[in-house]
């Protein structure tokens, strides 16, 4: 499962992580940012249009559509349902592991600490989200992790934009950000693709 979140970290140096309003616009949403670059997406689960955005935007060409801010196993079976091909959680406890791992979803993992790394490795993940980045203490955190623990290879968020982003992309460590930067809410309330293609092109021509 480890192997599947790595790919779809190496699709971009920027997964986009979306709240989504309004199911009707996901799709042109997703195609803007796929046609910018950026075809790993994350659905955050913290909208009631969230599962809908998934099911729409899994049809979208080049799009690979994960859903986020998985917290409980009916959030896994949930996402799983609508067509997220993998999940992100801010944390990682063991029920919600157990449930990826039952139903088979890839599962990008948040960590923040030397033993919320360890506790992954040891059931086998490589690769893990770093949350929150910027509050954790940013890029020189995930530097001095990567000293004792190498072998996790990690997509920080929260706290990221265009401006640090090549702090963290520079890393040996790190795979690729998140960020929501890359779909403002002004940009697509007004439905303006356009503008967010260009957002997302910035962000696929980041360095890593
Ligand atoms: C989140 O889970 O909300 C992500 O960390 C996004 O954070 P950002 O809005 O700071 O990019």
């Amino acid at each position: 499962a480890s192997e599947l979140t790595a790919r779809v970290c190496a699709l971009a140096p920027v997964v986009p992580v979306l709240v989504i309003e309004d199911a009707a616009s996901a799709a042109d949403l997703a195609r803007a940012l796929v046609r910018g670059g950026l075809p790993a997406l994350e659905v955050t689960l913290r909208t009631p249009a969230a599962l809908e955005a998934i099911r729409e935007m899994a049809g979208v060409e080049g799009g690979v559509v994960g859903a986020g801010t998985l917290l409980t196993e009916r959030d896994v079976e949930a996402a799983k349902e609508a067509g997220a091909s993998f999940g992100v959680s801010p944390g990682a406890t063991d029920r919600l592991l157990d449930a990826a791992e039952a139903n088979d979803l890839p599962l990008l993992a948040g960590t923040a600490t030397a033993s919320d790394v360890m506790r992954l490795l040891e059931r086998g993940y490589t690769t893990a989200k770093f949350f929150p980045a910027e509050a954790n203490g940013g890029a020189p955190a995930l530097k001095a992790l990567a000293a004792p623990l190498p072998q996790m290879r990690f997509c920080p968020t929260g706290g990221i934009g265009l401006g640090n982003a090549r702090d963290y992309l520079s890393l040996p460590n790190t795979l690729c950000v998140g960020g929501s930067w890359v779909a403002p809410k002004d940009l697509v309330a007004a439905g303006d693709w356009d503008g967010i293609a260009a957002l997302a092109a910035e962000a696929a021509a980041l360095p890593r």
